[in-house]
């Protein structure tokens, strides 16, 4: 089956599931963030694996709508923590509500992805639900680093990428497991699969990195607001290492003072172009997705469905948004 096949199921199938309650806005801001589009990238991998295993994949239906919902939870929070307006192409929740509104409904829609999970039972439910919980709380130890390192001048490029593996490839890696839980695959298979994602989040964070700063608008999201924020990525970390001298004083004063945003961004974007940092980073993007490509072979499944894996890694390093 195909990538929009899978999309177009389960867009259905949110559709179906967002009920507004009472208090409104307790509710209606779970809504709002849900309804707002994004690629649905977790849930699709939920489901591609799932129906790869050969399980149905509609019996992953849940469990896709889990980590969509759990997904949408931290943007809400991210959002809160990176002092962001713009999601989507639209307004973030606390803009848009208050603090207040957007840490409950964050709070609340947590909760009900994890509600999502009380339709398995046995075996699979108690894998669900544990590899839920604990890449649960690698989401939150990932967030952690990435905004205690906001306050770090130099951050090595290894913990950048554990950072990264903790705030955002390990929900990519655990939506593709429960896909391949639910369909019942041998552990093996089910490990595997967790890798794939895994390299294929880190290299899906590091292009996000990379269009934060280089994308364009349809990417819906402040172009630059990395860098206003001081978030240490791949590009001001291999920055600092290539930079000479009197470049890597400039980029550290302004990775520190107070500083005018535009112009913040307009001088970091040009010490990043002078030194290939862009290019770099690309050849990064493509490496995180090779080694994800590699752990495809060891799986046992035929050719033509490992070829849809290696096809769904291939368009995400095109993507745009
Ligand atoms: C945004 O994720 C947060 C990151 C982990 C980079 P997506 O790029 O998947 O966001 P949507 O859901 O498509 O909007
Ligand atoms: C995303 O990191 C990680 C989580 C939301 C858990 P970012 O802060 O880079 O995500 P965007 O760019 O705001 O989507
Ligand atoms: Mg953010
Ligand atoms: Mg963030
Ligand atoms: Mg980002």
């Amino acid at each position: 089956m195909r990538i929009e096949n899978y999309r177009e199921a389960f867009l259905n199938y949110l559709e179906k599931n967002i009920l507004v309650k009472e208090p409104e806005n307790l509710y209606q801001p779970i809504d709002y963030i849900m309804s707002l589009g994004g690629k649905r990238m977790r849930p699709v991998l939920a489901l591609m694996s799932c129906d790869l295993f050969g399980g149905d994949f509609y019996e992953a239906m849940e469990a896709a709508l889990s980590v969509e919902m759990f997904h949408n939870f931290t943007l809400i929070h991210d959002d809160i923590m990176d002092s962001a307006d713009l999601r989507r192409g639209k307004q973030t929740v606390h803009s848009k509500w208050d603090l207040n509104t957007a840490i409950l409904s964050g709070d609340a829609l947590m909760i009900q992805s994890n509600q999502r999970l009380e339709h398995y039972e046995g075996t699979t439910f108690k894998k669900l639900i544990s590899l839920y919980n604990k890449t649960a709380l690698e989401v939150c130890e990932g967030q952690q680093l990435d905004i205690d390192f906001e306050r770090m001048l130099d951050v090595p490029m290894n913990a950048y990428i554990k950072m990264i593996s903790f705030k955002t490839a390990v929900l990519v890696g655990a939506s593709m497991k429960m896909g391949a839980i639910v369909a019942k695959a041998s552990s093996k298979d089910q490990n595997k699969i967790y890798d794939f994602g895994l390299n294929l989040g880190i290299a899906f964070q590091l292009q996000d990195d990379f269009l934060d700063t280089f994308g364009s608008e349809d990417f819906g999201k402040r172009i630059g607001g990395d860098i206003v924020e001081s978030k240490k990525t791949f590009l001001y970390i291999k920055a600092l290492e290539l930079a000479d001298s009197e470049d890597k004083i400039k980029l550290l004063d302004l990775y520190s003072g107070a500083h005018n945003e535009d112009e913040k961004i307009s001088e970091v974007k040009a010490i990043f172009i002078k030194y290939g940092i862009p290019e770099l980073l690309q050849d990064e993007i493509q490496r995180f997705t090779l080694k994800a490509f590699n752990d495809i072979e060891s799986l046992s499944l035929d050719k033509l469905k490992k070829a849809v894996l290696k096809d769904f890694g291939m368009s995400l390093m095109k993507r745009k948004t």
